[in-house]
């Protein structure tokens, strides 16, 4: 069943929210509000997105009814740009926790793992005008029953009501992480949201393959800036600092 807008705008009043039954992209809805003034924390809720938008160009298709597809509206400093990743990660991770799941991690960058499994894919989006920062969309996809057996993510990606065993509404996990952006984003800047972030992360002191727009980097993940790169050192020594890319175990 597709979410109820009235509900949707009670729960979540006093937030400005945008609510669409289909839409492209929850994330492009959002771009377009900002550039016309939206209060920060505005939101863009869709129950199907049909030309979504993943990490590195890739398509993040929704049916109907099975995900959370959002796009929270905010205006960080240049600053704090880097750390609105780490606060999308560890906002889904604290609304999983809270349900009582408890094999959660955060897979660097920001993808959030159940069981090893990626449950939710984050996209910031930065609006730059006449060299300066206006605001950043970050949009999330959560997975809250999407069906992956017999398909080729089957043994990469995993939904929330599976891995709970029973039946959640996407209202109250909505409410739920809201209420976590909200929290850590009265923290941004700060080292404890950093720290928070690092100690989360399951790929730190693991043998990685990183697949990056240019090369491909291997060797051992070491540590992360507070910029969110991350340090890979390599076998023969070298420290490799990576900002963004795919990453493999082994
Ligand atoms: C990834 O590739 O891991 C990131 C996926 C991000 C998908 C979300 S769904 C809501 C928002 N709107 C989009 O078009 N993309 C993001």
């Amino acid at each position: 069943m597709a979410l109820n807008e009235k509900q949707l705008v009670d729960r979540l009043y006093p937030r400005p929210v945008r609510y669409f039954t289909q839409i492209g992209s929850t994330n492009d809805v959002a771009l377009e509000w900002m550039r016309q003034g939206a209060a920060s924390g505005s939101v863009v809720v869709a129950d199907e997105q049909v030309k979504g938008k993943g990490r590195l160009g890739r398509v993040w298709h929704t049916p109907p009814g099975t995900a959370l597809i959002v796009s929270v509206i905010l205006y960080p400093s240049v600053t704090n740009l880097s750390q609105i990743t780490m606060l999308g990660a560890l906002a889904i991770y604290d609304m999983v926790k809270q349900l009582g799941i408890a094999q959660v991690g955060i897979k660097w960058p920001n993808d959030v793992m159940l069981n090893g499994l990626k449950v939710s894919g984050i996209l910031p989006e930065a609006v730059w005008e006449n060299g300066k920062l206006l605001g950043v969309v970050l949009g999330m996809g959560i997975n809250v029953r999407i069906d992956f057996s017999n398909t080729e993510l089957a043994n990469k990606a995993i939904s929330i009501e599976p891995a709970l065993g029973r039946r959640t509404e996407r209202i109250d996990l909505l409410v739920n992480l809201l209420e976590h952006i909200d929290s850590w984003s009265d923290r941004i800047g700060s080292d404890i949201l950093f720290d928070t972030w690092k100690s989360r992360l399951i790929t730190l002191g693991q043998n990685v393959h990183v697949n990056t727009s240019d090369k491909e980097v291997a060797g051992l993940a070491q540590t992360v800036n507070s910029d969110g790169a991350l340090l890979i050192q390599k076998s023969d020594g070298q420290i490799e600092r990576v900002i963004a890319g795919d990453i493999a175990l082994g």
